[in-house]
C-alpha cells in the first residue's frame, strides 16, 4: 500500500566501486527504488535533491564523509531526519559513537554479508514506515482534538446563550410590546378619525387633521426605536454566538490598523468636544488575531467610555499599545467617573447595564470578553475610581 510521504528511495553512498557492486547486488530484489552515490559531496547533493526514507553511508570518502553528509544536511534542512545506517571498519568504536551522537539508526562492521546489508535494511525501512504512520496519526489526532474542543467551545456559548433566554425575551418583549401598542393605537384612532374626517364637517377636520399630524411623528418614531433596538439585541446575540474558526484567529494583524479603523467607525457616534489621545507608534504591534473581532472589541470599549464622559467638562479617551515579552497589548481608558466596586462584579454579564432603558444591551462588555478569551488572551478592568475606568487588553503577539 502506497503511503503519502513515504517514497520507498533508499540511497547508498561508498566510494569504492567493488563494494557499490556488491552492494547493488546484495539489495536487488527488494521491495525499494536504490539509488547510488560515488562520494559524500554527490550523497549530499542528492538527498538535498530528493526525498529518502533511508541512507546508507560509507564513512570514509573523498570530499565529505558519511557523517559530514548528515551534518551538512542537518544544516540545510533542520525540519527534516532521515535515518541513516553508516558503514564502519571492524574496530572504529570512535565512530560509532559519532555516528549514533549523529541520530545514526544502526551500523554495519566492515567486512559484511549480503543477507545482514539486506535484514538491516529492511527492518529499518519497516521501523521508519511505521513510525511515519504513528506520526501522521498522532497529527490527526491532534487536529481532531483542537477541532472537538471548538465544538465544545461552541456549545458552551449555545449554553451560555439558552441560560441567557429569558434575559433575553424580556429585553425583546418590551420594545415589541412598545411597538405592538402604538400601531394598535395608530389603527384604532386614526381609522376612526379618518372616517369622521369624511363624515363631519370641513372646519371639524382642520383640528383633527392638525392632531393627526403632531402625533404621528412620534408614534413612528416609537415604532423605530423599539426595531433599532429589537435589532441591536439580535445582532449582539449573533455576535455572542457566533464561532470564528480556529485558524482565523491566529492571523499575525497589526493593532495599530485595528485601532485606526476602529477610531474611524466610531468617528461620527462621539461628540465632537471629546478628544480622543492616540499617538500611532511607528513600528508595528502584531498580535495573532481576527482583525473583524478585535476591531469589535476596540469599538465597543471606546463607545463605553464615550458614554461614560459625555457629560463631563473636558472629556477625553486615551489609547495605547505596548508589548510585554510574547505578549501585545492595549489600554484604552478614560477620565470619566470610572466603575464602583458593586457594578464592576457585573459589567462582564450579557445584559447587565446601568444605562437608561433603550441606551444600552449590555451585551458589549459580554461578547468582548468572549471574543478575548476564544483568542486565549485576556480583557480586565484595570482603572481606579476618580481616575477614570482603563480596560487592558492582552494578546498573543508573534
Ligand atoms: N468606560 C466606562 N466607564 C464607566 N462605566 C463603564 C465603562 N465601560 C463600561 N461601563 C459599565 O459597564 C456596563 C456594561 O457595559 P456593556 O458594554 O456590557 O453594556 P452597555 O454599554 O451598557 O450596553 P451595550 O450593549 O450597548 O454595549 C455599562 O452599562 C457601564 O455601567
Ligand atoms: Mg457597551
Amino acid at each position: 500500500m502506497k503511503i503519502e510521504g513515504i517514497t520507498n528511495k533508499i540511497l547508498i553512498a561508498d566510494d569504492d566501486r567493488t563494494n557499490r557492486l556488491f552492494l547493488k547486488k546484495g539489495v536487488s530484489g527488494l521491495p525499494y527504488e536504490f539509488v547510488f552515490a560515488e562520494s559524500g559531496t554527490e550523497a549530499l547533493e542528492k538527498i538535498l535533491e530528493e526525498d529518502f526514507d533511508l541512507l546508507l553511508l560509507d564513512i570514509l570518502m573523498p570530499g565529505l564523509t558519511g557523517f559530514e553528509v548528515i551534518k551538512k544536511f542537518k544544516e540545510h534542512r533542520p525540519d527534516r531526519k532521515i535515518p541513516f545506517i553508516f558503514l564502519t571498519g571492524q574496530s572504529e568504536s570512535d565512530s560509532i559513537s559519532e555516528g549514533f551522537s549523529l541520530g545514526a539508526v544502526d551500523y554495519i562492521t566492515k567486512p559484511f554479508t549480503l543477507i545482514e546489508i539486506r535484514l538491516r535494511i529492511k527492518t529499518h525501512h519497516d521501523l521508519y514506515k511505521s513510525q511515519f504512520e504513528l506520526n501522521s496519526y498522532a497529527k490527526n489526532m491532534e487536529s481532531l482534538a483542537k477541532e472537538r474542543a471548538e465544538q465544545l467551545i461552541h456549545s458552551d456559548r449555545l449554553a451560555t446563550l439558552g441560560s441567557m433566554s429569558a434575559g433575553i425575551m424580556h429585553e425583546i418583549n418590551n420594545p415589541t410590546t412598545f411597538i405592538s401598542g402604538n400601531v394598535q393605537l395608530m389603527q384604532d384612532k386614526f381609522f376612526r378619525l379618518i372616517k369622521e374626517i369624511l363624515e363631519e364637517s370641513p372646519r371639524a377636520n382642520e383640528t383633527k387633521i392638525k392632531f393627526m399630524l403632531d402625533e404621528l411623528p412620534e408614534m413612528f418614531d416609537g415604532i423605530n426605536h423599539g426595531v433599532s433596538r429589537i435589532k441591536k439585541i439580535t445582532d449582539g446575540l449573533k455576535a455572542f454566538s457566533r464561532t470564528s474558526h480556529h485558524s482565523e484567529k491566529s492571523i499575525p494583524i497589526d493593532l495599530r490598523d485595528s485601532v485606526k479603523n476602529a477610531l474611524r467607525f466610531t468617528k461620527s457616534s462621539i461628540p465632537h468636544k471629546i478628544l480622543v489621545n492616540y499617538q500611532e507608534p511607528d513600528e508595528p504591534y502584531i498580535a495573532m488575531a481576527s482583525t473583524q473581532e478585535i476591531e469589535q472589541v476596540l469599538i465597543n470599549l471606546i463607545v463605553n467610555s464615550s458614554h461614560a464622559i459625555e457629560e463631563i467638562d473636558s472629556p477625553n479617551i486615551f489609547i495605547t499599545l505596548s508589548k510585554d515579552l510574547d505578549k501585545t497589548i492595549c489600554k484604552i481608558s478614560d477620565n470619566g467617573p470610572g466603575i464602583p466596586d458593586e457594578i464592576l462584579k457585573k459589567i462582564w454579564n450579557p445584559f447587565f447595564t446601568t444605562k437608561p432603558a433603550g441606551k444600552g444591551t449590555g451585551l458589549g462588555l459580554a461578547i468582548c470578553r468572549e471574543i478575548i478569551q476564544s483568542h486565549s488572551g485576556s480583557l480586565v478592568y484595570t482603572g481606579a475610581l476618580e481616575k477614570g475606568a482603563e480596560f487592558t487588553m492582552t494578546l498573543k503577539g508573534e
